[in-house]
């Protein structure tokens, strides 16, 4: 079965976390994806958090699957002319280096046209224009940017930063649909264009309810399903919401039997209004199903605190599983709070290619995270990452260079 994307070849000029994720994407959806690194180093996550010796990293293996890898030194003047020779090949190119390195290099946007006017340019930076366009940005800087720190953590503790990627892995996902609109756009227009994913940006739209909180809070001076509601107090700001939930069924993280020895034996619980009968009844409070003072989710609002509590003492009789096999049963939204262990040893993740394990000629198996994206006409295959320069004799050669010239580039340290 053909992919979606074949045919499509991108010159991957990324490097660290953001861009890859976008060009593995584009892979697993069939792209040509031509990894460029500098010899000798490569992508510097290549040796980052390395948990054996000489072999490429998780950090890099995970992030650049079903990839080519060759070397050119892009700086060196035979290098620079490889390069252009790839540009004129490929369809898309992707960068996430420091703002205007790709410039510095003399591969502005009007040199790029110049060689390849349907060529389009795709970059992550850390920030949009203004103030900061300069600025180097990584994970945890674009998490502060952009709202997401400021809005997560407990009210009586500092800003926190998630254990969710969304500066780099979800920049990289918001690169890559700018990318796949753009190939769209061209098949009518004939010409490429320049893609801009920011990093500030694409934190601050998995943000866009806090925006919204933000002008709630604004307009109305209080938020009745934050946990500050009814007996703390409201800044200016949009306050940190704990576990509350982001939407208007409050929710909130659970104990379970168990919680004194395993840290992640809690449950997330939502006091879906349609369910409210069946969770009083589950949790043996049937009076509340009438009783005004909790029959409504108003009514409820001011007394979530005490409401959570005792669903607690019914949670903290159960495991976190039995819980959700439970409330399951009763259509009552919950979900257990799943450690990395056991969601890598879950079966049914491993069975719709979302856990994958991938054997590696130097580290042996490990597994990854496969394509979260499954297209019915278009089934991943996830593959290995490349070794390092693993493909340069390949893809030079389909450029047309031949053995001898090869040799001469490589003896003259361009590629
Ligand atoms: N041959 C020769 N030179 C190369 C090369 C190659 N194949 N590939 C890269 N280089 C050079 C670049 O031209 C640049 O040189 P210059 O500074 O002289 O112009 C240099 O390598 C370093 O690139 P840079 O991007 O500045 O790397 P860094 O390690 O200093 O910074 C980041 C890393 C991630 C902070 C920075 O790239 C950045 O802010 N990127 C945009 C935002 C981003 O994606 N952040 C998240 C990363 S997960």
């Amino acid at each position: 079965m053909g992919k979606a994307l074949d045919g499509v070849r991108i010159l991957d000029f990324t490097h660290v976390q953001s861009g890859p994720t976008c060009t593995q994407l584009l892979a697993w959806f069939g792209a040509d994806v031509i990894k460029v690194e500098r010899a000798g180093a490569g992508d510097i996550t290549r040796e980052q958090l390395r948990d054996i010796p000489d072999a490429d990293s998780l950090y890099f293996t995970m992030l650049n699957h079903n990839k080519r890898s060759v070397t050119i030194d892009t700086k060196n003047p035979e290098g620079k002319l490889v390069l252009e020779a790839l540009i004129q090949k490929c369809d898309v190119l992707v960068e996430n280096f420091a703002p205007g390195a790709l410039d510095r290099m003399g591969f502005t946007w009007g040199r790029i046209q110049e060689l390849n006017p349907k060529m389009i340019v795709a970059s992550v930076k850390g920030f949009g224009p203004g103030p900061y366009e300069d600025c180097k940005v990584y994970e945890n800087v674009a998490q502060c940017v952009g709202g997401s720190a400021s809005t997560t953590g407990f009210d009586d503790g500092p800003p926190v930063v998630t254990g969710a990627q969304i500066g780099d892995s979800g920049t990289g996902l918001h690169l890559a649909l700018g990318i796949v609109t753009a190939l769209y756009q061209r098949t009518m227009t004939g010409r490429g264009q320049k893609v801009l994913a920011a990093m500030q940006d694409g934190v601050l739209n998995l943000c866009r309810v806090k925006l919204r909180d933000q002008q709630r809070l604004e307009r109305t001076g209080v938020m009745k399903e934050y946990p500050q509601y009814p007996n703390g107090t409201f800044g200016e700001a949009v306050p940190r919401a704990g576990n509350a939930s982001g939407g208007g069924q409050p929710g909130w993280i659970l104990k379970c039997k168990g919680w004194e020895h395993d840290p992640n034996a809690y449950i997330y619980f939502i006091t879906q209004a349609p369910v409210w009968v069946k969770i009083c009844n589950v949790i043996g409070k049937e009076e509340w199903a009438t009783d005004p003072e909790y029959a409504t989710p108003t009514a409820r609002l001011p007394r979530l605190k005490e409401i959570f509590a005792e669903i607690e003492r019914w949670t903290m009789t159960k495991t976190k599983f039995e819980a959700m096999e439970i409330l399951n049963k009763y259509d009552i939204p919950c979900g257990p709070i799943l450690s990395m262990k056991e969601i890598a040893e879950d079966d049914s993740l491993r069975k719709t290619g979302t856990i994958v394990e991938v054997d590696h000629p130097v580290r042996g198996k490990y597994l990854t995270v496969g394509n979260p994206i499954k297209l019915s006409d278009s089934p991943t295959d996830v593959t290995r990452s490349p070794l390092l320069g693993e493909h340069t004799d390949e893809v030079m050669a389909e450029l047309g260079y031949s053995r001898e010239q090869i040799e001469a580039l490589r003896t003259a340290g361009a590629i």
